[in-house]
């Protein structure tokens, strides 16, 4: 378009408007070229529908604006989800599930190491690989025939029934999270290390999203079994010392695993002394009608085959040595551990796609 290309203007002589300038390799005089630029101005203004230009101009303006009005609501949206969840007082619930936990009638005075189990093989039927029956801690699928008669949960019972205490005062947090707290508030009742506990996790209905048995460890088997059951879950060979190390605290009850006795002397305070009495104590198969299960010379501290496979093995034996002399390091681990397995599986404490870190 002639109208719209750039002059090329070289003054021929000196400005007058008289005096004639070369343009575009014609010869015109001043005025000319001021009637060019009027006629172009006119040009534009007249041929081009102002409402239309707007709209041009306005297009991807909209398409942005739309797209933050959705995302502005679906932030909002999820602001308020998350401030619903924020109505549950964690700090109270771990106060009343603290009140809970001594009991001179029961065990050896304390409820802490079934609620600690009862977390434990909740979360411990993760599989990363089964995306239909990826278990977890997600879901308290325990709750539910069959995952609630598999034999290694006999006797959770016990920790779910208690806590149903807390839950009548605090309906608001799901079982899911009750159960997973409760053994991080036990753990840290009992001496053990502070564990970065997150909320999340959402109940089931019903027993529909129940894994299959034997998903858990079974106590009689080695090594080979061990690693199976637990690189499953994602854990590597540290994690899985680092969480066998709870039988510090705890005992066998013949009427639910049919093995019987503690494993420490302090079966109510966490701390490595599991490691400590599985290298320095002699354990020897107790002879009895019960399963295959070890003893030290006194006849009251026991061993499974399976916590005496971390001492055959010797990958898990340097592991077990290194957390026998330094507690803090048992600890730390320990506490790193527990919340992998507590939130594995969980989908809302899942990292979103775009974070690689
Ligand atoms: C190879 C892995 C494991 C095996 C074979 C195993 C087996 C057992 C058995 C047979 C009992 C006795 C249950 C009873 O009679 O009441 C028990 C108790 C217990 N387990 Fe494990 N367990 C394993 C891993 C774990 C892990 C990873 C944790 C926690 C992170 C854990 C925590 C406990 C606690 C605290 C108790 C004591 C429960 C109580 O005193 O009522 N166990 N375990």
């Amino acid at each position: 378009m002639a109208l719209t290309s750039r002059f090329t203007v070289r003054s021929l002589s000196s400005p007058t408007t008289s005096s004639l300038y070369r343009v575009n390799s014609q010869s015109l005089t001043y005025n000319d070229i001021n009637r060019r630029r009027w006629d172009r101005r006119y040009w534009n203004q007249s041929t081009t529908n102002p409402t239309q230009n707007l709209n041009d101009y306005l297009f991807p303006w909209k398409l942005i604006a739309g797209a933050v009005a959705i995302g502005t609501f679906s932030y909002l949206y999820s602001y308020n989800a998350e401030a619903a969840e924020k109505k549950v007082d964690y700090n109270a619930v771990r106060e009343d599930i603290k009140n809970l936990l001594d009991n001179e009638k029961y065990d050896d005075g304390s409820y802490g190491p079934v609620l600690i189990r009862l977390a434990w093989h909740a979360a411990g039927t993760y599989s990363k690989t089964d995306q239909k029956a990826p278990g977890g801690s997600d879901g308290a699928t325990m709750r539910f025939e069959p995952e609630s008669a598999h034999g290694a949960n006999s006797g959770l019972n016990v920790a779910r029934n208690l806590l149903e205490k807390v839950k009548n005062k605090h309906p608001e947090i799901s079982y899911a999270d009750l159960w997973s707290l409760s053994a991080v508030v036990a753990i840290e009742h009992m001496g053990g290390p502070k564990i970065n506990w997150r909320p999340g996790r959402v109940d089931k209905t019903d027993g529909s999203h129940c894994t299959p048995n034997g998903r858990l460890p079974d106590a009689d088997k080695g090594p080979d079994h061990i690693r199976d059951i637990f690189y499953r879950m994602g854990f590597n060979d540290r994690e899985i010392v680092a969480l066998i190390g709870a039988h510090a605290v705890g005992r066998c009850h013949p009427d639910r695993s049919g093995f019987s006795g503690p494993w420490t002397n302090s079966p109510t305070t966490f701390s490595n002394d599991f490691f400590e009495q599985l290298l320095n104590n002699t354990w020897t198969k107790k002879k009895w009608n019960g399963p295959e299960q070890y003893e030290d010379p006194t006849g009251k501290l026991m061993m499974l085959p399976a916590d005496l496979a971390l001492i055959k093995d010797p990958a898990f034996k340097k592991i077990v040595q290194e957390y026998a002399a330094d507690e803090d390091k048992y600890f730390k681990d320990f506490a790193l551990a527990f919340q992998k397995l507590e939130e594995a599986g969980v989908k809302a404490l899942a990292k979103p796609w775009y974070q690689f870190w």
